[in-house]
């Protein structure tokens, strides 16, 4: 049986990932932070539909304290590829956040999945086509003004995916990052209608990406034939920044 974990599950493109995984015969755990009661009807709706195949919510808050990190991954059945989507920005000027809020930003999207990844090496190293897969950001690539710290922390993962691939490519565990655009997702009800018609109007391909255009990226990497393909960052962004 091969399963998956998808962090950030009950997300705009984490909730895309997991259905398209469940549907290709994955089982998987839901992770969740806030969204308990979305995670619970995923899992009943997988269940449902895919009874041969186990899934699981699972909470896990990445600003948790670093035992409960390491209790819960302990807990985990042995996984084939961690997929992290979970993720938050704060659209704002450096000087006008909170030194907080700076360092959940960076926990939540750069630190807590480096620390997870370090606890499910061990387990992962054991497979013949490991997967680790980070949905990072075309700020990721190139910086944005109001996104700094968020243009970090994806910057971070890129590097981060680069450096630890080498480590661990000749065990057949592969770490990448797909980076999307924009995405038509809840993490973009911060802007108006306007804002995000001029965002579409900057992007050549003329339209927001789906969560299905990062979903078709995500299932390619899992595929046993992307082997070969480590450390590597794939903007998929219609054109617009890299
Ligand atoms: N949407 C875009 O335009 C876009 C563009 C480029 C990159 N991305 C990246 O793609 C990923 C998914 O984005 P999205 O648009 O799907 O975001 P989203 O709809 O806002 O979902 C965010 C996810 O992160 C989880 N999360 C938030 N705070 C958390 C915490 N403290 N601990 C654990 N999990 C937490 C949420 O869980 P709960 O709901 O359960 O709390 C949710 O599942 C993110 O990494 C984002 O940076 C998005």
């Amino acid at each position: 049986m091969k399963r998956a974990i998808v962090f950030g599950a009950t997300g705009g493109i984490g909730k895309a990932i997991a259905a398209q995984l469940a549907a290709k015969g994955w089982s998987l755990y839901i992770h969740f932070n806030h969204s308990s009661q979305e995670a619970e009807k995923m899992v009943a709706e997988f269940i449902d539909k895919y009874p041969s195949q186990e899934f699981f919510p699972l909470k896990l808050d990445f600003l948790a304290e670093d035992e409960v990190i390491k209790t819960t991954v302990a807990s985990l059945l042995p996984l084939n590829a961690a997929i992290f989507t979970q993720g938050i920005t704060n659209y704002q000027f450096l000087g006008s956040q909170e030194l907080t809020q700076i360092e959940k930003i960076m926990q939540i999207n750069l630190l807590v999945p480096i620390k997870i990844t370090s606890l499910l090496e061990s387990q992962l190293l054991k497979r013949k086509h490991g997967r680790i897969i980070f949905i990072g950001s075309v700020y990721g690539g190139q910086a944005g003004a109001l996104e700094s710290v968020y243009s970090a922390s994806k910057g971070g993962l890129s590097s981060f995916a680069q450096g630890y691939a080498r480590e661990v490519a000749s065990a057949h565990l592969t770490v990448n990052v797909i980076a999307p655009g924009a995405v038509d997702t809840p993490m973009n009800a911060i802007f108006d209608a306007e804002t995000l018609n001029e965002v579409k109007n900057e992007i050549p391909a003329g339209r927001l990406a789906e969560p299905s255009d990062i979903v078709f990226w995500v299932e390619n990497l899992l595929d046993k034939r992307s082997d070969y393909l480590t450390g590597q960052t794939i903007y998929v962004d219609g054109g617009w920044l890299v």
